[in-house]
This record gives structure tokens, sequence and C-alpha cells, in this order.
């Protein structure tokens, strides 16, 4: 039987009284007010000693929701439901199987069964001070109708908004890509303007430890609320975004233990522990202060260990040693029952193998990850750039992408990867830039030599190149800071869509030409019809090998993680901006997907629209084994993220055709 917290006001009219005065809990027949020193946080200080793991638990860990903390916190009567208690998975599945859910929706504010105040107001005690944050839109300051106009704020987020990605990761609510928010309460200069919620969650808890994660999850489970995990906001697909959610914010779990060398289920050597917080440029200053290398993402603020590993994680050290998710050797998660555990290989195999690739948000909010760290390494890094017109014909620059092209498995067989973009520059005009290529290990002789023969063959050609630059610097850190510049985000005036191609498509000498050059041409055939692309040189099938784990099948064929972005004029129509998106989707993506029909696309750089994005971003027969899973785990449907596994199991109503937002109910179908 669960233990139950059963929270209430003492008196009638509690939920208009003053907070403090109006609640009272009674613990062991004594009755007390409920106010921050007597409840917050409602957890106990368990040993930071791990039961199933070697690696110590981090203190934020040890503060647990645990059963004797629930069994203590026995209040006078609210309501009859036990809010805050676990639940257990195995007789919730039972439960759910004999009573269809038929068209059951999460409860949104104004809905009848939505928590009063008074609910909200406890949940904020049992959280402790300050964790419970009502949302304020970002932007809200460039409005009248939130009463905390400020043109200052209002000037610095206009002008900061696409080029900051640091304001969006340090709000406990804003998403870097607002379309799939709705494009509510963006930075305006009409503060008359409607700033509204939008697909903002409701409400956002900034959790420092996780007894707050288990306290929310089992909330929103017993009070059938909406659910987000948001850690930087960086999705794509803005999957932390969620009208009338409450959000679990990880951002501040920012903990970082590194090992000199750690023993742990057949793993020997150096590693860290980072917390579900911590981000790129976070991780990699500490590995450089340790001495050692970690595989993360190029991006300086995205996060690591939250929705980037879960996906897969691509890395300028893929080529060389795999996904992120495939560095993973322990991790620590809240489950959707409550439950803190952890997943390593020999502690909850199934869910340790289904979060290494399977998606975020899907199967439980992971608290922190042990990875694998190497050894300091040298870096090359180059850069280069070639243009169409004047003598250059538009042909002859698409000999030269060709040219390029054949070299992508030789490249990432050196163990590199290349950040390159293709763009139209003016009707007919167009130009390619390597920035960077990125060489791990390599001298810099080494990378001019591999780099040698595609400059012969672009000289050959008659194709001058531009800017030709080599560096060479001894460790990671310096050649990842100094040549992957501040992302730019928050823009709502395009959309991407991505595909990983096959190797397979780029071995014209060896393999087949006639698929090398009609891949070639899909790629100019959207490039020309306006697509920008900005791919990734990359493969994740390493030397070294890699683990059993649900990271998309696909990448480990690929050379080539391509993106591209239809763009449409500020200010446009939903109609206009829906038809932009079905046209990337069902013309200039079907164009790609053509030349590799049974390859992928990566979950976490992917299109929301994305045909049969089971097979696309899972793999099918993976898809079927995080499905049955997910059913296990997660029987009450409580994760949810768009196209995460699972989620053709849900709809949001209101929806436009071609623009799918998080602003609407989420309902089972
Ligand atoms: C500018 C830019 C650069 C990028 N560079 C790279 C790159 O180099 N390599 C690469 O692979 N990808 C890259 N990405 C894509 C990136 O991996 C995804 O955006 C990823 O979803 C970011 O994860 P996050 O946790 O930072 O973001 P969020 O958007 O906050 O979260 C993404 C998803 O994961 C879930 N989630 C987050 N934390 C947790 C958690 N602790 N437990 C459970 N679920 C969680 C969220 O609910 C959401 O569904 C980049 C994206 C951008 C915008
Ligand atoms: C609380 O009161 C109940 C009934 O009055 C009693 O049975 C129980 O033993 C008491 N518990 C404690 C811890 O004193
Ligand atoms: C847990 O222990 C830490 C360190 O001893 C302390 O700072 C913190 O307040 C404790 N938290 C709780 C909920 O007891
Ligand atoms: C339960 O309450 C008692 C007295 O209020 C306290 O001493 C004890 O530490 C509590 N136990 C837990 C697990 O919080
Ligand atoms: C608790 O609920 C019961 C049954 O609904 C009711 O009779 C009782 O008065 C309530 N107690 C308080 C203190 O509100
Ligand atoms: C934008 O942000 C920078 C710091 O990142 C700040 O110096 C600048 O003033 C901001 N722009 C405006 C217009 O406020
Ligand atoms: C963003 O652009 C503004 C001017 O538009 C500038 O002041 C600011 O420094 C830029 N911020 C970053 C982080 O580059
Ligand atoms: C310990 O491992 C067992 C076996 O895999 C698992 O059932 C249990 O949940 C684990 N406990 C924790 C706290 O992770
Ligand atoms: C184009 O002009 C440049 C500079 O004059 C020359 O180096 C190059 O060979 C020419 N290419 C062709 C294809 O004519
Ligand atoms: C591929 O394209 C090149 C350059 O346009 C051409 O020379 C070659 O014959 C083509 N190969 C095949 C098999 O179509
Ligand atoms: C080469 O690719 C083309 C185009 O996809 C395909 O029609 C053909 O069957 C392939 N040839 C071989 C030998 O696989």
């Amino acid at each position: 039987m669960a233990p139950s917290l059963r929270v209430a006001a003492l008196a009638a009219a509690a939920a208009l009284a003053p907070l403090a005065s109006a609640q009272s809990l009674t613990v062991d027949n004594t009755t007390i007010p409920a106010t921050t020193d007597t409840v917050a946080p409602a957890a106990a200080n368990v040993s930071t000693s791990s039961s199933n793991s070697t690696v110590d638990l981090f203190s934020s860990e040890a503060v647990q929701l645990t059963d004797s903390v629930l069994t203590n916190l026995t209040a006078l009567n609210l309501s009859s439901i036990d809010m805050f208690t676990f639940d257990d998975a195995s007789t919730a599945s039972k439960r759910s199987s004999k009573c269809k859910r038929s068209t059951q929706c999460k409860v949104m504010p104004g809905n009848l069964l939505y928590p009063i105040s008074l609910v909200w107001d406890v949940f904020g005690l049992l959280l402790g001070p300050g964790a419970l944050i009502k949302t304020v839109p970002l932007a809200s300051p460039c409005y009248t109708n939130w009463n905390n106009e400020n043109t200052a704020t209002c000037a610095f987020l206009t002008n900061n908004w696409s080029n900051d990605s640091y304001i969006h990761a340090d709000d406990p609510t804003s998403v870097m890509w607002p379309l799939y928010q709705g494009a509510t309460c963006m930075p305006t200069d009409e503060p008359s303007n409607q700033c509204t919620l939008g697909g903002y969650p409701s409400y956002a808890v900034s959790v420092s430890n996780i007894a707050q994660i288990q306290l929310a999850v089992n909330f929103a489970r017993n009070a059938n609320l909406r659910l987000v995990v948001k850690n930087t906001g960086h999705d794509f697909n803005g999957k932390s975004a969620g009208a009338g959610a409450l959000s679990i914010w990880t951002h501040n779990l920012k903990q970082i233990q590194y090992y000199s060398s750690l023993t742990l289920n057949g793993y020997t050597g150096p590693a860290m522990k980072l917390g579900a917080g911590v981000q790129a440029f976070e991780m990699y200053e500490a590995a450089n202060q340790y001495g050692v290398t970690v595989v993360g993402g190029e991006g300086k603020t995205v996060g690591v260990m939250g929705g980037y590993i879960l996906g897969g994680g691509h890395s300028p050290l893929s080529s060389l040693y795999g996904m992120a998710a495939d560095q993973v050797l322990s991790m620590e998660v809240v489950l959707p029952n409550g439950q803190f555990v952890t997943a390593s290989s020999t502690s909850n195999p199934d869910l340790f193998w289904a979060l290494r690739g399977g998606g975020g948000s899907t199967f439980g909010v992971v608290t922190s990850v042990t990875v694998k760290a190497y050894p300091k390494m040298q870096v090359s890094v180059s850069t280069f750039n070639f243009v169409s017109g004047g003598n250059i014909t538009a042909d002859l620059f698409w000999e030269g992408i060709a040219a390029y092209m054949k070299y992508l498995p030789t490249f990432t067989d050196a163990g590199t990867y290349s950040y390159f973009d293709i763009i139209q520059i003016a009707t007919d005009t167009y130009y390619f830039a390597m920035a960077p290529f990125f060489a791990p290990k390599l001298s810099q002789a080494q990378l001019e030599a591999l780099i040698a023969p595609l400059l012969s063959d672009l000289s050959a050609l008659g194709i001058p190149v531009n800017a030709l630059s080599y560096w060479n610097y001894d460790n990671f850190y310096d050649a990842w800071n100094l040549h992957f510049p501040l992302e730019s985000v928050g823009v709502t005036t395009l959309k991407t869509a991505s595909r990983l191609f096959p190797r397979a498509n780029f071995e014209p000498a060896t393999g087949n030409a006639t698929l090398f050059n009609e891949t070639i041409a899909a790629i100019r055939y959207t490039v020309e019809a306006g697509s920008t692309v900005l791919a990734f040189n990359i493969a994740a099938n390493p030397a070294g090998g890699y683990p059993d784990n649900a990271v998309n099948p696909a990448w480990r064929n690929t050379v080539l993680h391509a993106i591209q972005a239809i763009s449409w004029d500020a200010g446009s129509d939903t109609a206009t901006i829906a038809a932009a998106c079905l046209k990337l989707t069902n013309d200039w993506q079907a164009a790609w997907r053509a030349t590799c029909p049974d390859a992928g696309a990566y979950m976490s750089e992917g299109d929301i629209l994305e045909p049969n994005f089971q097979q696309s971003f899972y793999g099918t027969a993976n898809y079927a084994r995080l499905y049955a899973y997910k059913q296990q785990v997660d029987p009450w449907g409580l994760f949810y993220a768009p196209t995460g596994v699972g989620s053709e199991d849900w709809y949001i109503t209101g929806q436009v055709t071609g623009l799918p937002t998080q602003n609407g109910q989420l309902c089972h179908v």
C-alpha cells in the first residue's frame, strides 16, 4: 500500500487566507503550520553511496522523496487525492488496460479537475523556497498586459533574442525555436499587443535536488497534468514547450565530478559524472581543466546530459569515438512512477538501453550521467570556401561540390568531422563554406595531406579556393572554443529538416556512380529552390566499435548529416508558413529521401512532420522495442514529446496542418 500525503487546509476558508497561516500539516499527531521552515523541502538526506553503482550520488541526488518522508507528512484533508505519492507501474498498467483511456486529455488551467491554487501553494511549500515558478514569458517586459513593462529589458531582448542563446537557456520556459510554442509573446515594439502564455508551460520547477523532481513527477501523474522537461530549450522542434504544463527545469543541476580512474561495469579509465543541467561549454572547460577530452556537441550552450545524449548526441569526436550515448557508463533517473534508480549495464539494463538514443522526455528524468573521458589530444582545423560567378558557372560549382563529397568517406575514415554550408547568395550564384574542417588527433601536416587531393581536384576544375587557413591546437577545448561560433536561435522565419545520408551514396569510384550523381543532384535541386544547407561530414561507426544501445541505426551507416532550411518573410501569415513547412517535408526532403529511402534522420535536429518518424528517427526494430518498454515503464503516458516514442498515441487540439505547435491540449487518441 502506498503511503499517502494528504495536505489539508485547517479552515474551510483556507483557500482565501494568507498562505503561512492557512496551511498546516499533522506530523506524528502534532499539527504544525506548513511553512518553508517546516516542510520545505519534503525530503530526506539519504546516503550518497548508490546501491547499484560504485559512483557516488551528487549531494543534490541524496536529497530524495522516500516512503518514510511521505508517511511522516500526514496532514489534514484538503481533498481525497493522494497527489504527491508514488505509484506502481505494474498495477497501473493492469488498471489502464481494464478501463480504456478513450479520449482522455491532460488537464489544463480552467478545466474543472485542474488543481486549485491552494494545491499549487502546498506544492510550492513541499518543493522549498523559490523552486516553483509561475510562468512569466521571457519577452513579457515588451508588453503592457503583464504589468512588468520595461523598455530597457525589451530593447536588450529584441537585440539579443536571436544571437544570444544564453538568455533562453537561463529562462525557465523559453524555447529557442518559438514557432513550436506558437510564436507567442515575441519581442515587439508594439506594447499594446497581447502577450499570451501560448504553448509555454504554466509552471516550472527549478530543481536543485531529486526530491523536487519526484514531487513534480508524482504530482503531474496523480493530478493528470501535462508534464514537460526543459533543460536548455535547444530542441529543434520545441520539445520542451507544452501549453498548460508543469515543467521540470533541469538547468541548475550543474555538478561535475572527475574520476582519474574509474572502474565501473567492465570499464576502467578516466570518467566524468555530470549533472543534467551542464552545458557543452561548461563540460569542455572542466574536461580541459582535468587534462582530458569528453564527447559532446558542437553548439556552445546546448545541454549535454539531457535531450542531447538521450537522443544519441553527435560530436566533433564522433568519427573517432561514436555518438555521445556510446560513452555512457551509468545514469541516475527519476522514473515515471516517481522512484529514483540507477540505469547501467547491471542496474535496470532495459532502461539503460532505451535511454541511450531513445529520446528525451520519454522514460523518465535523467539527473546525472557518468561518461568515459579520453586523453588530451591535439586538434587541427581548416577553413576555406569557394563560390560561383564570373568564370565559375553553376554547373562547375556543383562539380566542385561533387569533388568534395566523393571524399566524405575518406575524411570520416581519418576520424575527422566537418561543418559546412551551401547557400544560394544571389540568383544562380552559390557559395560553399567549410567552417570548420575539424581534425582531432591530426597534426597540421596530416590535415594538409588529407585535404590535398580535394584541393588538387578543385584546382583541376579551375575553381579557386578562397581563404584557405590552417590551425593546430594541443587540446580539444581551444580548437572547439575558437572555431564554433555562438549559435543563432529564436527565429520564426525558417524551418529545418534533415537526413542521414549513407556512405554508399558517396562512393562513385568503388560503388554506385549513378547513385552518387543522383545524391548531388538532389542537394542541388533543393539549394537551387532556395534551401540553405548546413551539413556535417560525420560518421558514428568508430574503429573501436560501439555498444548495443537505442541510437538510431541510420547513424552507423552515415557520412553526411545534412540539415536544410526553408524560410519565409517576417510577418507571413499562418497559411504561408504552413505551406512552406509542407513544401520542405513533401518536396525538398522527398528529393533527399528518394536517394536513401531506407536511411533515417537525427531526431534532435529533425522535421516535426517527418513521415514515418518511427522508422526514420529510431529504426523499425529499435522502435518496436522502445515502444514496448515505454508501455512497461510509463503506462500512464506521463512523459510526452512530439515525435517521441509513444507520441503517436497522443494529439494536441487545435492544430493547423503543416504547422504543429505545443499550444493546445494534449489528449489521448
Ligand atoms: C544551435 C544548436 C546547436 C546544436 N548542436 C548540436 C550538436 O553539435 N550535436 C547534436 O547532437 N545536437 C546538437 N543540437 C541539437 C540538440 O542535441 C538538441 O537540440 C537537443 O534536444 C538539446 O537537448 P537539451 O537538453 O539541451 O534541450 P531541451 O530542448 O531542453 O530538451 C530536449 C528534449 O530532451 C528532454 N530532456 C531534456 N533534459 C532531460 C532530462 N534530464 N531527462 C529527460 N528528458 C530531458 C526535453 O524534454 C526535450 O524533449 C544543436 C541544437 C542547436 C539549436
Ligand atoms: C496518532 O493518533 C492515533 C489515534 O488518535 C493513534 O492511534 C496513533 O497511535 C497516534 N500516532 C502517534 C505516532 O502518536
Ligand atoms: C541535506 O544535507 C545537506 C548537506 O549536509 C544540507 O545542506 C541540506 O540542507 C540537507 N537537506 C535536507 C533536505 O535535509
Ligand atoms: C519524521 O518526523 C520526525 C519528527 O517530526 C523527524 O524527526 C523525522 O526525521 C522525520 N522522518 C523523515 C524521514 O523525514
Ligand atoms: C475532513 O474531511 C471529512 C470528510 O469529508 C470532514 O468530515 C472533516 O470535517 C474534514 N476535516 C477538516 C479539518 O476539514
Ligand atoms: C545585447 O547583449 C549584449 C551582451 O551580450 C549587451 O552588451 C548589449 O547591450 C545587448 N544589446 C542591447 C541592445 O541591449
Ligand atoms: C547580439 O547583437 C547585439 C546587437 O544587435 C550585440 O550588442 C550583442 O553583443 C550580440 N550578442 C552576442 C552574444 O553576440
Ligand atoms: C538495482 O538493480 C536491480 C536489478 O537490475 C534493479 O531492479 C533495481 O531497480 C536497481 N536499484 C536501483 C536503486 O537502481
Ligand atoms: C577562373 O578564373 C580564375 C582566376 O582568374 C582562374 O584561376 C581559374 O582557373 C578560372 N577557372 C575557369 C574554370 O576558367
Ligand atoms: C556522373 O556525373 C559526372 C559529372 O557530371 C559524369 O561525368 C558521369 O558520367 C556521371 N556518371 C554516371 C554513372 O551517371
Ligand atoms: C545504383 O543506384 C541507382 C540509383 O539509385 C539504382 O537504380 C541502381 O540499381 C544502383 N545500382 C546498383 C548496382 O546497385
